[in-house]
């Protein structure tokens, strides 16, 4: 049974054909980069304008390399949130009029639940299936949430961030410290030229629920320490090579990055990830998780990915391959693929929803 799904929550047009929830036969990712870049951030009108222009030529490009055509579809999945609401629209508006155009059933699915089939999916093709109930940390650009999953995909919300998503930490000290967007990868990798312990952040306690995240008061931290110094200077040589170049190799970065600020980075990095992981340990003891599953742009991170596996972190941990981390159709496909089976079916009419929570189903 083979699903065409189509992805456009965010500054990502991505559509792919999945088959039985397992097989990838295409996945297609037009990534908005390079239009987003030179704004420290996703600009949510250009990222529709965007979306507008790319959603045909990559579903198009999908069923080509799946060699499938609209009859061999089982269903057509879409993402109706959680996301930037004009993002959303483009790729559900289209994928309605494909499945009123074809008469191939419409599935909807939300985004966060993508995010964590994408790993359900990788450890079901490679054997290793995952055990439930699971704990599911999803951290990306728009979302930091710890969920209990239980067998048969059912989700309880355990925590989530208060504030900044984990993703957006990382976007914003990059904007700041002129490393342009998106600041996850460039951050991942100058964080090893730079020692995690050399500048100590500290996390506030917070009231209520102790599996809540909080990643603003980081941030400021950092603002704090950019204005203590004078770092004008090597800002503005960062954010003229990135206006030149908007992929610098890690050797250009380094030649003009001072030890100090690579310490920074290190440490930076260094303190997400004990907030990640932290959280993370409560909460899979709180629900008696049998594995733990990391998924999300920010589940790329090296640092993050090799913390997770070191024997202080006591469950079994699953991250995505890292084509399937950060947004992509083949995950949507694979959360369809229950629903389909259960013929959980969408109506034509239904709403693009920004807000759009994971409750149990
Ligand atoms: O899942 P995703 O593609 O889109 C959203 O749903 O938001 O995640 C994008 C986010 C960005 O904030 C980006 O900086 C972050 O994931 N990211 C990373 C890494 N790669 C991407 N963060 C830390 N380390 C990485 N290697
Ligand atoms: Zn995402």
């Amino acid at each position: 049974m083979r699903i065409l799904a189509i992805e456009s929550s965010c500054d990502e047009t991505a559509a792919a054909v999945v088959e039985d929830g397992e097989t990838i036969l295409s996945s297609v990712v037009a990534s908005q980069m390079f239009t987003h870049g030179k704004y420290g951030g996703v600009v949510p009108e250009l990222a529709s304008r965007e979306h507008l222009r790319a959603i045909v030529p990559v579903v198009r490009e999908a069923l080509e390399r799946a060699v499938t055509p609209f009859a061999g579809l089982a269903a057509i999945a879409v993402t109706q949130g959680p996301g930037l609401v004009g993002s959303l629209l483009v790729g559900l508006t289209y994928a309605k009029s494909l499945s009123f155009a074809t008469g191939v059933p419409l599935i909807a699915v939300n985004h966060i639940e993508g995010h964590i089939h994408a790993v359900i999916l990788e450890s079901r093709r490679d054997g290793n299936p995952i055990e439930f109930p699971a704990l599911a940390l999803v951290a990306s650009g728009g979302h930091t949430h710890l969920f209990e999953v239980r067998e048969g995909y059912r989700y309880r919300l355990l925590g989530k961030t208060r504030d900044d998503a984990a993703g957006e930490a990382f976007d914003k000290v990059a904007k700041l410290l002129g490393f342009g967007y998106p600041g996850g990868p460039v951050i991942d990798r100058l964080a090893p030229h730079g020692d995690p312990k050399a500048v100590r952040f500290t996390f506030a306690k917070m009231k209520g629920n102790a599996l809540d995240f909080s990643f603003s008061g980081l941030k400021t931290a950092v603002l704090r320490w950019v204005e203590s110094r004078d770092m004008e200077a090597e800002i503005a040589a960062r954010r003229a090579l990135v206006n030149r170049n908007p992929t610098p190799f890690t050797e250009q970065w380094l030649e003009i990055t001072p030890k100090e600020t690579l310490d920074l980075l290190a440490s930076f990095q260094h303190a997400v990830i004990r907030e990640l992981l932290t959280r993370a340990s409560a909460s899979a003891e709180a629900c008696g998780a049998r594995s733990v599953i990391i998924s999300g742009g920010v589940a790329c991170n090296s640092g993050l990915r090799g913390a997770a596996r070191t024997g202080e972190f006591a469950w079994p941990v699953y991250f995505p391959s890292p084509a399937l981390s950060t947004d992509n159709a083949a995950m949507i496909a694979a959360a369809a693929f229950p629903k389909l089976k259960r013929g959980e079916f969408a109506a034509l009419d239904i709403p693009a929803l920004a807000n759009l929570s994971l409750t149990s189903n």
